[in-house]
């Protein structure tokens, strides 16, 4: 069979599907692309543009003027050329992006954008509509889960590490708003794919959770 398969990963904030997509790209040689981190930078430049994200005007006239890469040794999302990956973890990009992310005009661009950047294939892409819209016909659909309490610990955790100031009500509280807009927005909502396989990590680690995804995508090769 073809050796450059099409991965989609989905699933609710913060479940592990970035750490699962990075592991299995490296490990099969294939490109990651993190989706998240897109809508992320272009909320990033409507704060810094002051764009409202119900003003539909300023919206139609920023979309064309935003350009998002990832800068190929490190996978960091580039904004107009610069360099943004920290700025957009940070809460104030977080309790933007997902309002940002039900406006259609934006979410036509970044699709546009995610169907080329993956037209090959050999790319793994993570994110809340890969393999219900951007890759319908992808060859591994999986659709990542975890308990809120357990996500909100990791994501807690993972922003202390990186110096963040944020308290645990506030992480829980955004998973918990991000994740109701997410699967309620009426353009490309969340929700998992018929076709698509169920993880549930909630009691995985991280290497429990890679060997697992390993042995899914060794299913398709085989297949
Ligand atoms: O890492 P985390 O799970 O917290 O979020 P993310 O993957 O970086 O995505 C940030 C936000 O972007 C999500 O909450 C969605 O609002 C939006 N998003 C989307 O609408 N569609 C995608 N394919 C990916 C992200
Ligand atoms: O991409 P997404 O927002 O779905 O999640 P992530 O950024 O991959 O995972 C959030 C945090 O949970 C990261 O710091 C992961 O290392 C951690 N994690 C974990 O400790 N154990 C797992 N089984 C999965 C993720």
């Amino acid at each position: 069979g073809k050796d450059k398969y099409t991965i989609a990963i989905d699933g609710y904030s913060a479940c592990g599907k970035s750490t699962l997509a990075r592991a299995l790209a490296r490990r099969l040689g294939y490109s990651y692309i993190d989706t998240g981190a897109m809508y992320r930078a272009v909320t990033l430049y409507f704060q810094r543009h002051g764009i409202d994200p119900g003003d539909d005007e300023a919206i139609r006239t920023a979309v064309p003027h935003i350009h998002i890469d990832f800068r190929p040794e490190d996978n960091h999302v580039l904004l107009n050329g610069e360099d943004v990956e920290h700025q957009i973890r940070g809460l104030a990009v977080s309790q933007m992006v997902s309002p940002v992310a039900t406006r259609s005009e934006v979410r036509r661009a970044m699709v546009q954008q995610q169907r080329k950047m993956g037209e090959n294939g050999g790319v793994i892409l993570d994110g809340r509509d890969i393999g219900t819209v951007v890759f319908p016909d992808a060859d591994l659909k999986l659709f990542v889960t975890a308990d809120q309490e357990t996500r909100t610990d990791r994501r807690l955790s993972e922003l202390l590490s990186a110096g963040r100031e944020v308290s645990r009500e506030e992480v829980a509280e955004n998973l918990r708003e991000r994740d109701y807009i997410d699967s309620h927005r009426a353009d490309s909502p969340l929700r998992q794919a018929d076709d698509a396989i169920l993880l549930d990590n909630t009691h995985l680690g991280l290497e429990e959770l890679i060997e697992h995804g390993v042995e899914l995508v060794n299913r398709i090769k085989k297949s």
